[in-house]
């Protein structure tokens, strides 16, 4: 199978150290005849080139694997590969979301597959074995720390007492975080792979502005402080729930009882749980990020294209994210907890407190503003389930 690369960056260089390994008989299935690079000063191989149409418009290259990340050349160029025949496999998530309806309909109609294991979960086998999951199952939800740059930062507060600033610098000095940290820490990052787990998992297709977030910009040592001293842990987590007409969708920080697997997920690590009939709940841990392991998803992703196993399914439907039914208590700390009187079920301090049962979108109705760095909202998982 002849491969086109686009991006020789952390992803790409991967991908590339990988199959030209040739360590198994399944990856001496595959061969990469270009590579796209930006520079001609980025030329380092006899397979590089700056020109696309070297890749998109050459009759011999069977799989376009797009590693170059953003939204745009990348969705030009995966929508000519698909236009002309070319499977695609890609770990570009942002693309993949602002475009999914569109780079769906592409492949469909021009007969080819759109892969994106790397999109989610870097390393897990999360989007295929949702395939193979309902192969049996519907699948009824899915919950999971999708982050690792926000993992490890909670991580550190939690094991080292650091404020929220010192362990973002570490989480960036490690290269965990993105080039811009807002979609990490705001949540935004887990919400694009809540859309593509929401697509592959329930066959529906959201919009990540529909979805609730609400991420950990504002945490500070004390609100983890007060997890800590009640047996919880804090992490940011993301769900999706199928409902009868729709689907619920949040990304929102949650204080996990310390017996709970999630909460056991150490520095950058991810871990995603699945729940269906007769499988239950499933969890899969592991490097959610990183030049090897999300280079590796997007080789399994290849050679699934070489022995034919992708799963065809049905059209994805474009559904309403409905998130008012799903209730639970919140840690909110604000100085403004007058705005949440009724609803306070345990006053901690002047400023901090535990309500009732409500939805997270009517809290955020009366907090106001939950950008604002004088508030933080964590919702409180108190089973251990
Ligand atoms: N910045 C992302 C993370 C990279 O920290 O998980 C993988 O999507």
């Amino acid at each position: 199978m002849k491969i086109g690369l686009l991006g020789h960056g952390t992803v790409g260089s991967g991908v590339r150290k990988i199959i030209d390994g040739k360590n198994t008989k399944e990856i001496s299935q595959l061969e990469i005849s270009r590579i796209l690079v930006r520079y001609e000063k980025d030329i380092t191989d006899e397979r590089m080139t700056v020109d696309i149409h070297d890749i998109v418009e050459d009759p011999d290259i069977d799989v376009v694997v797009e590693c170059i990340g953003g939204d745009e050349p990348a969705f030009r160029y995966v929508q000519a590969a698909l236009f002309n025949g070319k499977h695609v496999v890609t770990s570009n998530k942002k693309m993949l979301v602002n475009h999914l309806e569109e780079l769906l309909e592409t492949a469909r109609t021009r007969g080819v597959s759109l892969k994106y294991e790397a999109a989610c979960g870097g390393g897990i086998p999360w989007m295929s074995n949702l395939d193979r999951t309902k192969r049996i199952d519907d699948i009824e939800s899915f919950r999971g720390i999708f982050n690792g740059t926000t993992n490890y930062i909670l991580t550190k507060m939690s094991d080292e007492g650091s404020e929220f600033t010192v362990a973002l610098k570490e989480a960036q000095d490690c290269g965990y975080a993105e080039f811009d940290p807002s979609d990490d820490i705001d949540g935004m990052d887990t919400a694009y792979k809540v859309v593509l787990s929401s697509c592959k998992g329930f066959g529906v297709l959201t919009s990540v502005q529909d979805i609730d977030i609400y991420g950990i910009r504002s945490i500070s040592a004390r609100d983890i402080a007060y997890a800590c001293t009640h047996d919880y842990v804090c992490k940011l987590i993301g769900t999706g729930i199928k409902l009868e007409d729709g689907v619920s969708a949040t990304v929102i920080p949650t204080f996990i009882p310390k017996e709970n697997l999630f909460a056991t997920i150490p520095a950058n690590f991810n871990a995603i749980e699945s729940d269906s009939r007769t499988l239950g709940k499933m969890t899969y841990v592991g490097q959610g990020a990183g030049s090897y392991p999300t280079a590796h998803a997007v080789v399994q992703d290849l050679i699934d294209l070489v022995y034919k196993q992708d799963i065809l399914v049905a059209s994805e439907v474009s559904v309403r994210v409905d998130n008012t039914s799903r209730v639970s208590s919140f840690y909110v700390r604000s100085i403004n907890l007058d705005n949440v009187q009724g609803l306070i079920e345990e006053r901690i301090d002047e400023d901090t407190c535990i309500t009732k049962k409500i939805s997270f979108v009517q809290l955020a109705s009366l907090i106001g503003k939950l950008e604002d760095s004088a508030v933080f909202v964590a919702e409180v998982m108190h089973d251990c389930k």
